[in-house]
C-alpha cells in the first residue's frame, strides 16, 4: 500500500527501517497539483529504483510573489489518487511548513556560479535561494540515490546539479524531458488557472520557440530574438517577459554562435497575470 508521511521524523524512521546497502532511493520533489509531467518523472524513478519517494510541499521561500503563493493549487487527495494509479508502492512525503522550516521560514543564500543571475533569477528575485534551500533540506531528509527533475525548469535543473557538485552531495540528479499537452503547451500546475480559450491560444508559446529553433539554424541569436519579440508584440493576450538564447552550461546569453556549445532558448510569458515558462534545445 502507498504510505503517506507528514513529518520528516516519521519519514526518516520508515526509510531507515526498510533500507539497506542495496536500496536505491529514487526521489521526485514536487509542489503538488500533479499532472502528467510530474507523473512521467515518477514513472522514470519507479523504473530505476527499489524505493521511490515523492514529496508534495508548496515551498513558501521560493515564491517572490505573495499572490502566486496564495493561489498555488493544493490538491493532496487528488494527487495521492493519481500516484496510486501509477503504483501502490510509492512513499509520499507531504510535510507542513513548520515541520520543514521549524519556525524560521527563510532561505539560505547560495552562489551557483552565476546560473542564478539569468532569466528566472533576474525576474524572480530570491527564487533560486528558496529552491536551493528546500532541495538541500529535502535531500538531507530523503538521502536519495537518484533525484528526478524536469527540463521544463531547465535553469532549476542546472542549479540543482551545481549545488550537488559544490556541496559534494551523494545524489545523481537526472533531467527528464518536458511533457506537453496535445497542442504543445508545456504541462504546468499553473495551466489550470487559464481559461479554456487562453489554454488553447497558449500553444503559441511552444509554436514560437519551435520556430525559433528552426530560425537559429541560419540566423543569429539577436535576429531570432527580434523575431520572437515581434511575434509576441502582435499578441494582445500574451505579454513576453523574456526570451533568451543561452549556453546550456553557463546560461549566459549567446552573443556569437560557437560550434562547440549547446544552446537552448528560454521564454517566460504572461497570460492575464499567469506566468508560463518553456524551453527548447536548439542544437
Ligand atoms: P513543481 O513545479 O511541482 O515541479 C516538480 C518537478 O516536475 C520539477 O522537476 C519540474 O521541472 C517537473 N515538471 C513540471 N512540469 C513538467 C513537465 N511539463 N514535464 C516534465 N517535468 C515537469 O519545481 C518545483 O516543483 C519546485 O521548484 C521543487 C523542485 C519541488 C522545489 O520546491
Amino acid at each position: 500500500p502507498m504510505l503517506l508521511f507528514n513529518t520528516q521524523n516519521e519519514l526518516v524512521s520508515h526509510l531507515n527501517s526498510v533500507s539497506n546497502k542495496e536500496t536505491s532511493i529514487g526521489f521526485v520533489p514536487t509542489m503538488g497539483a500533479l499532472h502528467e509531467g510530474h507523473l512521467s518523472l515518477l514513472a522514470e524513478a519507479l523504473q530505476h529504483n527499489s524505493l521511490v519517494v515523492v514529496s508534495i510541499f508548496v515551498n513558501p521561500t521560493q515564491f517572490n510573489n505573495a499572490e502566486d503563493l496564495a493561489k498555488y493549487p493544493k490538491t493532496l487527495d487528488k494527487d495521492i489518487e493519481k500516484i496510486n494509479k501509477i503504483s501502490k508502492d510509492v512513499i509520499v512525503f507531504a510535510p507542513s511548513v513548520d515541520d520543514i522550516y521549524e519556525g524560521k521560514t527563510v532561505s539560505q543564500h547560495f552562489n551557483f556560479d552565476g546560473l542564478e543571475n539569468q532569466m528566472e533569477g533576474k525576474f524572480r528575485p530570491g527564487h533560486f535561494d528558496g529552491v536551493g534551500t528546500i532541495v538541500k533540506r529535502l535531500f538531507e531528509i530523503v538521502k536519495p540515490t537518484n533525484a528526478y527533475f524536469g527540463e521544463k525548469d531547465f535553469q532549476q535543473l542546472q542549479i540543482v546539479k551545481k549545488m550537488v557538485k559544490k556541496a559534494k552531495l551523494q545524489v545523481n540528479v537526472i533531467g527528464c524531458p518536458i511533457f506537453r499537452e496535445s497542442n504543445g503547451l508545456a504541462m504546468s500546475s499553473r495551466n489550470e488557472r487559464l481559461s479554456a480559450d487562453e489554454r488553447k491560444e497558449a500553444a503559441i508559446i511552444y509554436k514560437t520557440i519551435s520556430q525559433a529553433k528552426d530560425l537559429f539554424k541560419t540566423k543569429s541569436a539577436t535576429a531570432v530574438t527580434e523575431y520572437v519579440v515581434k511575434t509576441f508584440g502582435k499578441q494582445s493576450r500574451f505579454e513576453l517577459e523574456y526570451f533568451q538564447i543561452a549556453d546550456e552550461a553557463t546560461l549566459l546569453p549567446c552573443i556569437r554562435k560557437s560550434k562547440s556549445k549547446k544552446y537552448r532558448a528560454f521564454i517566460a510569458v504572461f497570460v492575464n497575470k499567469i506566468r508560463l515558462i518553456d524551453t527548447i534545445s536548439l542544437n
